[in-house]
């Protein structure tokens, strides 16, 4: 089948490849040449595990261009895959979406599917058809196609997906859109295949971030009071999961969620239920107690520095939302560094792979080091943000042998505290006791 897919971020850009890679035409669009210029020289714009080795084994069924005209008018189904950004308010700006949706109107001359996959309000779905389809010679079939792919293992999660979820709301795009994903309904990859109506897909995927990022809230407030109450968040959480209808997933404490899905859908979600009166509490508080989580290693730093902290040295260790990714998005690392920044901290950081996106942040401000050795050589304190290998693997005796004092504020449980215990160094984590 020939498709079409606009955007070429985390969504747009997976989904194209792993369409082309299990046999369709796609055409990627973007209004970015630099982009599509990188993509042609086979290089992708963004990092993701197996992407660019797929862009390059498929490059006879991959076309870039900016030429969305032409991309369109060729194209039998048309996925839509840009950002949908969280406004001040809290509201998802649907920009971009109804911008696409008006190039793709202005340029075909033939029925087309439209298949959304960016994250769009409940009912947005149904007013881009009937915005399609004004004044239109021609009929428009708009899909809502979630996506649910996690950044970092976007590829895999594709072509193994938990679900695929379509909503439809006619015969013919819940066929053609079969015919879209046959091949990963069968085997090898046996992905289930749910059709039902337009609005209950969106909500599913509203439903899922929201219940996930909720779960996430919910642990690390269970934490902070084990931290308070003498338990251990590790064994309660491994006491939890033993339950299947409570599963051993998303259960891990620490400085909370970040990236572009959680903070942006728990708000859109927000927003959306206050505007029809009918305010979901739990979404409220989930929102809240992250925004609290953010700034506990801050905070615990401050209680035992007191007010003495302008001039030290704080190495912040990893910078990502999450291990495996160059993405910032709302990741709690930013928030730290601009507030030890506000309070005249010297910031080293080390994160391979963000690196580069941390730059374009904060530019000469922080100080950007290659190694771990090199970024806590004489701080006052390390802040460990992101659970990246390279932390977990690190030798413990050298934050003692290199820092100027040894204070580590682990907001990923990244070490046992056992092997903590042998390594004379002052601990702090989430949920658990406090070495000294
Ligand atoms: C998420 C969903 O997992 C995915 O299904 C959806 O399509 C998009 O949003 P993603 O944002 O890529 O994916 O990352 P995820 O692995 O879910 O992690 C999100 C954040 O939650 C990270 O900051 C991570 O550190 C945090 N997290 C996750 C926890 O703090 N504790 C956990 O137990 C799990």
């Amino acid at each position: 089948m020939k498709i079409a897919v606009a955007g070429v971020g985390y969504v747009g850009l997976v989904t194209a490849v792993c369409l082309a890679e299990v046999g369709h035409h796609v055409t990627c669009v973007d209004v970015d040449s630099k982009k599509i210029e990188l993509m042609k020289s086979g290089k992708s714009p963004i990092y993701e595990d197996g992407l660019e080795n797929l862009m390059n084994k498929n490059q006879e069924r991959l076309v870039y261009t900016t030429d969305y005209k032409k991309a369109y008018q060729n194209a039998n189904v048309i996925f839509v895959g840009v950002g949908t950004p969280e406004r001040v308010d809290g509201s998802a700006n649907l920009d971009y979406v109804y911008k696409v949706c008006e190039n793709i109107k202005e340029s075909v001359d033939d029925n087309k599917i439209v298949v959304i996959k960016s994250t769009v309000p409940i009912g947005t779905n149904d007013d881009i058809e009937k915005r399609l389809n004004e004044n239109s010679k021609i009929r428009f079939y708009v899909v809502s196609n979630p996506e649910f792919l996690a950044q970092g293992s976007a590829v895999h999660d594709t072509f193994y997906p938990s679900r695929i979820v379509v909503g439809v709301e006619d015969k013919y795009s819940e066929e053609i859109m079969r015919q879209v994903y046959q091949p990963l309904i069968e085997s090898p990859y046996n992905a289930p295949y749910l059709t039902m109506d337009r609005k209950s897909a969106e909500m599913v995927k509203y439903a899922s971030n929201d219940f996930l990022a909720l779960k996430i809230s919910y642990i690390n407030e269970i934490a902070n009071f084990c931290e308070k109450i003498g338990a251990d968040i590790t064994e309660v959480a491994k006491g939890m999961s033993y339950d299947s209808r409570i599963g051993n997933k998303f259960l891990d404490a620490g400085i909370g969620y970040g990236g572009s899905c959680f903070p942006k859908d728990t708000s859109a979600l927000h927003w959306l239920s206050q505007a029809m009166d009918c305010e979901l509490k739990t979404v409220a508080a989930t929102i809240e107690v992250n925004k609290l989580q953010r700034l506990k290693l801050f905070e615990r730093w401050r209680e035992d520095f007191g007010n003495n902290i302008k001039d030290k040295t704080v190495a912040v260790l990893g910078c990502a939302f999450k291990p495996g990714t160059d993405d910032l998005r709302e990741a709690p690392s930013i928030y730290n560094i601009e507030l030890l920044l506000n309070y005249g901290v010297k910031v080293n950081v080390f994160d391979p792979i963000a690196e580069k996106n941390v730059y374009l942040l904060f530019e000469d401000r922080i100080h950007y080091c290659s190694n771990i050795d090199e970024a806590i050589k004489g701080a006052d304190a390390a802040f460990i943000m992101t659970e990246l290998q390279e932390i977990v693997d690190y030798n413990l005796s050298y934050y003692k042998k290199l820092m100027k004092n040894p204070y580590i504020y682990d907001g990923r449980n990244c070490y046992s505290l056992e092997n903590v215990e042998k390594s004379d160094i002052h601990y702090y984590s989430i949920g658990r006791r406090c070495i000294k």
